[in-house]
Parts: structure tokens; sequence; C-alpha cells
């Protein structure tokens, strides 16, 4: 299997994208990259591995380096899907050429094919300076976390008329500027649905209904590894459960002794 492109993500839209949405799901680590890999069209190594990985309270201290190196581990474990890396708060929005630098920096350090970056109309011109030089956008718009200080929450939105008109702006703004696909998040399903019949480039649902063009999750959410998750998370597994059962039988047998046992034991010959 050949690794798919960016040019090839954007064609699914204009080949008739209701037959063949596009699937993605973040991935962190080289082995889960390489379980996840075929079944997908691309991985996305999200900042949210600030929460997820490292326990931090937001995506708001996730630093370039802790992205190129879960970049680079993802890369290693896939062949077939094309690896997207958020690019951090801080790294991307006070101009052109700071967005340039560190887009750079996270491809060498990975072999990544594109970034995603969070806002609409105000990195318009950020997504074309980069396109133009050769690196592939991502947009993320609606509930954008880095923006939680601004957003007040990770409530859904889209509610009101004016902010239903700001996100469909901000969407044909960043495909305008060249952006290749576009992160839809926890905005109402007509928002979703005016998103993507505006926009020639696909949409990436999360929390945004089922009419985007593809969809996304965080794949410890789906894979059931916490408690607490958003109400658009569908849980497919309950590997907390699992973990923790084999963790309580494992600590069992070694208080019992019974593990190791005669199988993982070496004998002199
Ligand atoms: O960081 C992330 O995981 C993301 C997705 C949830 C879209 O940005
Ligand atoms: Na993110």
């Amino acid at each position: 299997m050949k690794r798919l492109t960016v040019p090839a993500i954007l064609q699914r839209k204009q080949d008739g994208i209701t037959a063949d949405p596009i699937v993605m799901l973040t991935a962190y680590t080289a082995r889960q990259a390489q379980l996840l890999d075929a079944h997908c069209d691309m991985l996305l190594v999200g900042d949210s591995l600030g929460q997820v990985i490292y326990g931090l309270p937001s995506t708001i201290p996730v630093t370039l380096e802790m992205m190129a190196n879960h970049a680079a581990a993802v890369v290693r474990g896939s062949y077939h899907s094309v690896v997207v890396v958020d690019m951090p708060f801080g790294s991307y929005e006070e101009s052109p050429q700071q967005a340039f630098a560190s887009a750079a920096q996270l491809l060498k350090a990975s072999g990544a094919a594109a970034v995603k970056l969070e806002g609409g109309a105000a990195m318009a011109e950020t997504v074309a300076f980069l396109v133009g030089r050769g690196i592939p956008v991502m947009g993320h718009i609606g509930l954008t976390p880095q923006a939680v200080n601004v957003l007040g929450g990770y409530a859904a939105r889209g509610r009101s008329d004016a902010e239903a008109e700001k996100i469909v702006g901000d969407a044909k703004a960043l495909s305008d500027a060249g952006a290749f696909s576009i992160v839809v998040e926890g905005v109402v399903e007509p928002i979703a649905i005016a998103v993507t019949n505006a926009v020639p480039c696909p949409t990436i649902g999360i929390g945004a209904s089922a009419l985007c063009d593809g969809q996304v999750l965080v794949t410890e959410d789906m894979l059931g590894m916490f408690e607490r998750v958003p109400r658009f998370v569908k849980r497919y597994a309950d590997v907390a459960t699992t973990i923790s059962g084999a963790a309580d039988l494992y600590a069992q047998e070694v208080r019992a002794r019974s593990f190791p046992g005669a199988e993982q034991t070496y004998q002199p010959k």
C-alpha cells in the first residue's frame, strides 16, 4: 500500500465524497499508528496529546518539541495514511513568517505531510503563505480548543445566527487561501452542512454531525480510555476496563508469587 497524498484527499471531494467519506483518527505513538494506519486515510498528531498523554489541563502549554517528537513516532509507525501535525498554541499566530518557521521545523523533524492550525479568516493570510511555500495546511474551525480562554469553555458553536455566519465565512476564507481540508469541531448540524456545501475541500467533522465529508475522533476517547468524554464521542471499546483488569490480575499474581510461573522462568540446562 502506497502512502496517500494530500492532493488525493482533496480530490476525494471532487470525486463524490458521499460514497467515500474520509476516515481520520488521532495518533501520538508509533505502536498506536501501526494499529490504526490501515483503517484510516489520515492520522492526526493532535495537540490533544497535551491532555491525553501529558495530563495537562488544556492544549495551551503544548510545545513544538512535543509535537515534533510524537509526529516523528507516528510517521515511523505508518506507511499508508497522510500524517497531519497540529501546530501548537503560540507557534503560528503572530505572523505568516513565524508560522512558516514552526511548520517547517515540524515537517523536517517528523516527515509528516501537512500541518493543522486553528482559526478562520484571521489565519487565511498565513494559510496562503504556507501553501505557497510548499506546506499543505488543514484548517480547524468552530470549537477551537486553543481559544478556550476567549470562548470561555468547550461548548458547541454556531447556535446564534451571527456565530453561524462567522463559521461559514471562516471556512470559505480558509478554502480560498488554499487549505486542503478543514476540521469542523463542535457545531450544530445545520452549520456543518452549510460549511460542507460552501467549500470545495473536504470537511472533517468532530461533534459536527454525520454530514461532513469525513470524521475524526481522539483515539483514546473512542477506545474508552477515559471516564469523562464529550457527548459527540462514541465508545467503540472499553480499553480502560481491559487495562485496569490486567493490572489487577498481575498485581494479585505477583503478591501470590504465582507470576512468574515455570513458563516464564529460565533454568540452567
Ligand atoms: O488535537 C486534536 O486531537 C484535534 C482533533 C480533535 C480534531 O485537533
Ligand atoms: Na488539536
